[in-house]
């Protein structure tokens, strides 16, 4: 079978600075992956390889069968194969959520008002938030507008979802409810690649667990492996730093 993402020696430095320094997994169709790490090891940018919002300095990936960093690949319909939701959740503030859900379905995919509309409300649905549909982002809370950011993104009929830290802005009350969307969307099997610092989450919804540190992947595993049972001094280091409330240098 493909695999939904596979990343080849994937490079990328920042003038001077490397911040990836050959990176090689793969993310098979269905699979929840998750990407951990201390702050500064490189997963953001890693993430913004994979939808080319950074260009790697070298190395392969492949999403969904279309080589992205091939020097003729159609960039802007290779990006929309691939949706991303960040920890600021960037909904655009002038528009209600219904709104924000039906933007890019219009402008980007052209797709009718009425068919946006529906397929907006389906997704605002899904996430659990289409009694607000009305409502500007300055009306929810922030778990409400990242799960309007979720349905932005599912709303453009993805391969693989990117999750850059969702739950990290968040007031601690919050995060249960993005999480359980979340791990509604792994049920239904989407391809889901996810960077977070929410361990149990990981362990119970994750297929793989990477682990990063310092631009490589230090350990690829089964979920309950690489969290429970860490085979690198690195990973062990990392995770009793996060499992311990009183570190939060992490
Ligand atoms: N656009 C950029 N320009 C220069 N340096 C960057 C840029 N983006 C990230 N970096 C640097 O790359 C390193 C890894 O950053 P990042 O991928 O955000 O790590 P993480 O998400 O694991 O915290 C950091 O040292 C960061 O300062
Ligand atoms: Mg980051």
């Amino acid at each position: 079978m493909a695999h939904a993402v596979e990343i080849r020696n994937l490079h990328k430095s920042f003038g001077a600075l490397q911040v990836l320094k050959g990176i090689d997994f793969t993310v098979d169709p269905g699979q929840v992956v998750c990407v951990i790490g201390p702050s500064g090891s490189g997963k953001s940018t890693l993430l913004r390889c994979v939808n080319l919002l950074e260009e790697p300095t070298s190395g392969q990936v492949v999403v969904d069968g279309v080589e992205l960093t091939h020097r003729d690949v159609d960039i802007d319909a290779a990006r929309r194969r691939v949706g991303m939701v960040f920890q600021q959740f960037n909904l655009f503030p002038h528009m209600t959520a219904l709104e924000n859900v039906m933007i890019a379905q219009r402008r980007v995919l052209k797709r009718g008002r009425a068919e946006a509309e529906r397929i907006a409300v389906e997704n605002l649905e899904k996430v659990g938030v289409a009694d607000k549909r009305d409502s500007y982002p300055a009306q929810l809370s922030g778990g409400q507008q990242q799960r309007v950011a979720i349905a932005r993104a599912l709303a453009m009929s993805p391969a693989l979802m990117l999750f850059d830290e969702p739950t990290s802005a968040l007031d601690p009350e919050l995060v249960g409810d993005v999480l359980t969307v979340m791990r509604k969307l792994a049920e239904e099997g989407m391809t889901m690649l996810v960077v977070t610092h929410e361990m149990a989450f990981a362990r119970d919804v994750a297929d793989r667990v990477v682990f990063m540190d310092g631009g490589v992947i230090v350990e690829d595993g089964p979920a309950e492996q690489v969290i429970g049972a860490p085979r690198h001094e690195r990973t062990k280091s990392f995770l009793r730093r996060v499992l311990d409330p009183t570190h939060t240098d992490v």
